[in-house]
């Protein structure tokens, strides 16, 4: 345990997750779990876009916690922790904006990209939201993490934090080291409706939770190629979201062969490529509603995994900060100074 590697990794809880989470992360954590001490962080400090509808933090917190045993994360293994149970997150963070140029933030595409979205929802956009790559900083330095499984759009934030430890360091002696990322097999799902990202705001998501009928349902209802009228039409397969989750999710690659040739040459119809596809959906999300229906009749287990995971983190989180006091020789009112 002491010498295995650190990994931290996060989600904003904005809801229930679903298939793009899976894909994205949730698959990849499963594999890194025993690897590595993993932290996984409900970062409910960055979800200020979400201020008018605290309830709804409130409710995802429990909603991703339940989601991440429903899929076979282990809190013995790893640690789940509410970022703001752990409010040292906070203090480092005031402390690494010191070292951060404000163009640096103005200048991050991806924080660029999420702000431009709240404002065309005629939103304005909160002082916290536009600092939370710091405090996502803070979350991967706080447990001096080694390594950092994000998607792909996480990427400038992984460079920021890794300029942020460089400049600690180089200040005030080592106390972080610097973090990798670590880009997932399907960095970006599509939406059910073919737009480029599965995204509870957009609606286009299939839930980890939902139902085997509404997974059915929003299978058959899913876009497809739009150019092809008959079965006997050739089809497209690039682009088209059906065959983008058949590649994701369903394991049988014989059978989304098979599926691929026969659309291409006109020779199968939607109806069936979407029951197959269906079919591997629910086979994947089966044994993860089942685990979920258990956590949700005993919700003391979801409490005390994170009560664990928070009270470890917390423990880390005091060391690092002793450590930054040090450094920073902040100890004013220490007697024997
Ligand atoms: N910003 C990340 C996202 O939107 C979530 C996150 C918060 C995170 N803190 C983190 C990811 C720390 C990695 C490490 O997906």
């Amino acid at each position: 345990m002491a010498d295995k590697k650190r990994i931290l990794t996060g989600i904003r809880p904005t809801g229930a997750l679903h298939l793009g989470h899976y894909a994205g992360a949730l698959e990849n954590w499963l594999r890194l779990q025993h690897e590595y001490e993993c932290y996984f962080l409900i970062a409910d400090y960055q979800v200020s876009d979400y201020a008018d509808d605290f309830e709804r933090v409130r409710q995802a917190v429990w909603d991703v916690a339940l989601d991440w045993l429903a899929v076979g994360l282990d809190p013995q293994a790893s640690h789940f922790v509410i970022e703001s149970q752990v409010p040292e997150n906070a203090e480092l963070a005031t402390w690494l904006s010191w070292l951060l140029p404000l163009g640096m933030l103005q200048r991050n595409p991806t924080l660029k990209a999420e702000m431009a979205e709240i404002e065309a929802g005629h939103k304005s956009v909160p002082v916290a939201f536009f600092t939370y790559p710091v405090l996502q900083a803070a979350n991967i330095l706080l447990p001096r993490a080694h390594l950092v499984p994000v998607g792909e759009d996480q990427s400038p934030h992984i460079e920021m934090t890794r300029e942020l430890a460089r400049r600690f360091n180089r200040q005030f002696g080592d106390v972080f080291p610097e973090p990798e990322g670590l880009v997932g097999r399907v960095p970006r799902l599509v939406g059910t409706d073919g737009q480029a990202k599965m995204s509870k705001s957009i609606g286009n998501t299939i839930e980890l939770k939902d139902a085997e009928d509404v997974v059915n349902e929003k299978v058959r209802r899913m876009y497809t190629d739009p150019t092809r009228l008959r079965a006997t039409d050739p089809g497209h397969v690039e682009g088209n979201p059906v065959f983008m989750f058949h590649d994701a999710f369903n394991p049988d690659k014989d059978e989304v062969e098979d599926l691929k040739e026969r659309y291409r040459a006109g020779r199968v119809g939607d109806v069936e490529v979407k029951q197959k596809l269906a079919k591997a959906l629910n086979d994947l999300l089966g044994p993860i509603r089942e685990r979920r229906a258990h956590f949700e009749a005993h919700p003391g287990l979801v409490r005390d995994a994170l009560e664990k995971g928070c009270r470890e983190a917390k423990a880390i989180a005091q060391e690092t900060m002793a450590m930054v006091r040090d450094a920073l020789q902040i100890d004013y009112l220490r007697s024997d100074s």
